[in-house]
């Protein structure tokens, strides 16, 4: 008997997405006993009947390319926006995947990917997922697909706004992204010899970067560049949400105290990453022209890298024979060269984000470069 399986993208494109869909395409056309069933749009398109036989002659010409062949977004099933409202579509996913005849729904994406995937799967459904992400911000793998590719970007674009940073006498602070981890910035930093790297996981002071650079200044380097997450924090706005959260939960119940926190931390997810304004206070500080680089999706678009076509090869691959075999609940992760099948359990929820223990962060410091703090 046929076994259908569907497969989607959900969240963040990524470079490699292509990769790892022609991989799981590939090894699986052989196979006259699986058809694959694409979903366009991530969950949205189990819903709105978007839906294609995947065909061999699609995975073809699409090792190279960027983006992701089936399109996104970041509705996740407990979570689709509908009016600017979440809605809880659990139900319907569920009644698609029956009405669809899948028995199997392999998931391509970060961490609300994986956190999707263990969703459904406690529905009594078959997922298998896998960790393509350019924030490398999922556990239970070494790296993930598309993080080796922004990296060279970001690296590249540090490396170029050095020679007019240094024409020009001025400080640049460029933008990276990386959500709440800060793996991107930090290895484009150091790869791009940034004089301070700024991560979410270590809020910054302003006083300690303006010193940095007054330093340099005082040797004579008069430029210096600033590597920054887009979602990096100072430290005063760490002890503002912290007193607001204080002041918030007096007097409340249990239920009111987890609707004020999720409102706060929303807030404190868009008060973090204020480029400009940082870029604002450091030229007042240091009296330096100071101009700020956000390089945005340029870091997502465009061709993968040579690693990111092999690792998502490799896991798209090892997710063909895992479907093949009938072994679902788990996200196929990179693990010491190889490939390990992790428990969807173990993974939803999490975030990696970088220890401050972390080899980087100690190499970092160890070559002079200021973090910050
Ligand atoms: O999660 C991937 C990512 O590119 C982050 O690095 C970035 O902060 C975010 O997505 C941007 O999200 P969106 O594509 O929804 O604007």
């Amino acid at each position: 008997m046929t076994k259908r399986i569907g497969i989607l993208t959900t969240g963040g494109d990524s470079p490699g997405i292509n990769a790892a869909i022609r991989a799981i395409g590939k090894a699986l056309d052989n196979e006259p006993r699986v058809q694959l069933v694409g979903f366009q749009d991530g969950f949205s398109g189990m819903l709105q009947e978007s839906v294609v036989e995947m065909e061999s002659r699609m995975f073809s010409g699409i090792l190279t390319t960027g983006g992701t062949i089936l399109g996104t977004n970041r509705d996740q099933p407990n979570k689709m926006l509908i009016d600017g409202k979440e809605v809880d579509r659990t139900i319907d996913i569920v009644a698609a995947y029956h009405k669809y005849g899948l028995d199997g729904l392999i998931c391509l994406g970060g961490s609300d990917a994986q956190d999707s995937a263990a969703h459904l799967m406690h529905q009594g459904l078959n997922l298998i997922s896998l960790p393509i992400t350019i924030d490398n911000d999922i556990p239970y793998t070494d790296t993930t697909v598309g993080f080796n590719t922004a990296l060279e970007i970001a690296s590249e674009a540090i490396d170029r706004l050095h020679s007019t940073a240094i024409s020009r006498h001025r400080i640049i602070i460029v933008e990276v992204m990386g959500r709440e981890s800060g793996w991107l910035t930090l290895g484009a930093g150091i790869a791009g010899g940034a004089d301070v790297i700024i991560i979410p996981e270590i809020p910054y002071h302003i006083e300690k970067i303006s010193a940095t650079i007054l330093d340099r200044v005082s040797h004579k380097k008069r430029f210096s560049l600033i590597a920054i997450s887009d979602g990096a924090i100072s430290s005063e706005n760490v002890k503002f949400f912290e007193a607001a959260h204080k002041a918030s939960l007096r007097n409340r119940t249990d239920e009111e105290e987890a609707e004020v926190s999720a409102r706060l931390d929303k807030i404190a997810k868009r008060a973090a990453g204020d480029t400009l304004h940082l870029a604002n206070r450091l030229e007042n500080f240091t009296g330096l022209e100071t101009r700020v680089t956000i390089l945005g999706y340029l870091q997502r678009g465009g061709a993968p890298s040579a690693a990111d076509r092999v690792l998502g090869t490799q896991l798209g691959t090892a997710c063909a024979i895992l479907v093949q075999q009938g072994i679902f609940g788990v996200m196929v992760g990179a693990h010491s060269g190889g490939v390990e099948p992790v428990p969807l359990d173990k993974v939803a929820g999490l975030v990696k984000t970088v220890p401050a223990d972390h080899d980087w962060i100690r190499g970092a410091r160890l070559v002079g470069t200021s973090l910050g703090d």
